[in-house]
């Protein structure tokens, strides 16, 4: 009798394990391919043009985003695919690029794996290129810092308390504060691509201004002296691409117009 419920168990089992093996037959989707061109340039060939290579990644394996495709193919086609990411979440501005002829963050930006149409990823534009994916941001970095980018005052409290501001004070923050120094703005104006030895640019611009207007910062006059010049600002011919492509959804054009007011009023 035992063996009889033996054998009786033993079919069932393998039953269920054909049942289960059919089901999974019919639920894995047929690959989803996309097409990714990325410009490569190695330094330590430089005899060797640049040039676009292909790569397809099956959508049915890979995150959603631009980053999850980039990561996808240099674990697990090509090592040598060179870009920048840290936080994945844009925050760190470290994955900008340009996607598709528009600049922005690659952890922020979706892949369409409805488009049919190849997915085209170029280094910022206008940029030294450092390797593949990666701009020479070097000139920009020396510009923030030329804005002296700190809280300047005469005294500080001398018990280390903080210097307290009003709400409204705060609010006039909010909109620069944001910026993430990615450069996709800057790269993508037509002004700081001919300029960009004296012309700032719109991200530099812009956290320049947002020192201006913090009520707690002592060094406005200084601030606006070096702002008044032909370069440094009135290069900015009001072309918006900056605002046009920010990832983050700010306005740097109109922090310029806030400063040729400024030094207008001077
Ligand atoms: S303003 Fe926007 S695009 Fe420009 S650096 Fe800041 S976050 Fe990036
Ligand atoms: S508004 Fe000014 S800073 Fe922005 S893209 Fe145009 S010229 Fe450049
Ligand atoms: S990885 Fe940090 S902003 Fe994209």
């Amino acid at each position: 009798m035992s063996s009889v419920i033996t054998k009786r168990i033993t079919q069932i089992t393998q039953l269920n394990s054909i049942l289960v093996s059919k089901r999974f037959q019919s639920v894995a989707a047929p690959a989803n391919l996309k097409t990714f061109k990325i410009y490569r340039w190695n330094p330590d060939t430089p005899e060797v043009k640049p040039k676009m290579q292909e790569y397809k990644v099956d959508m049915n394996n890979c995150g959603g985003m631009v980053l999850d495709a980039l990561i996808k193919i240099k674990d697990e086609q090509d090592g040598t695919l060179t870009f920048r990411r840290s936080c994945r979440e844009g925050i760190c501005g470290s994955c900008a690029m340009n996607i598709d002829g528009r600049n922005t963050l690659a952890c922020l930006c979706k892949i369409d794996s409805e488009k049919a149409s190849s997915i085209k990823i170029y280094p910022l534009p206008h940029t030294h290129v450092v390797k593949d994916l990666v701009p020479d941001l070097t000139q920009f970095y020396k510009q923030y810092k030329s804005i002296q980018p700190y809280l300047q005052r005469k005294e500080f409290p001398k018990d280390g308390t903080e210097i307290l501001q009003t709400v409204e004070d705060r609010k006039k923050l909010d909109g620069l504060y944001e910026c993430i120094l990615c450069a996709c703005c800057s790269t993508s104006c037509p002004s700081y691509w001919w300029n960009a030895e004296e012309y700032l640019g719109p991200a530099v611009l812009m956290q320049s201004y947002r020192w201006m207007i913090d009520s707690r910062d002592e060094a406005k006059e200084k601030r606006k002296e070096m702002l008044q010049n032909s370069m440094s600002v009135y290069r900015c011919h009001t072309i918006l691409n900056c605002t046009k492509t920010c990832p983050k959804g700010l306005n740097p054009g109109k922090a310029i117009a806030e400063i040729k007011k400024f030094l207008a009023s001077a």
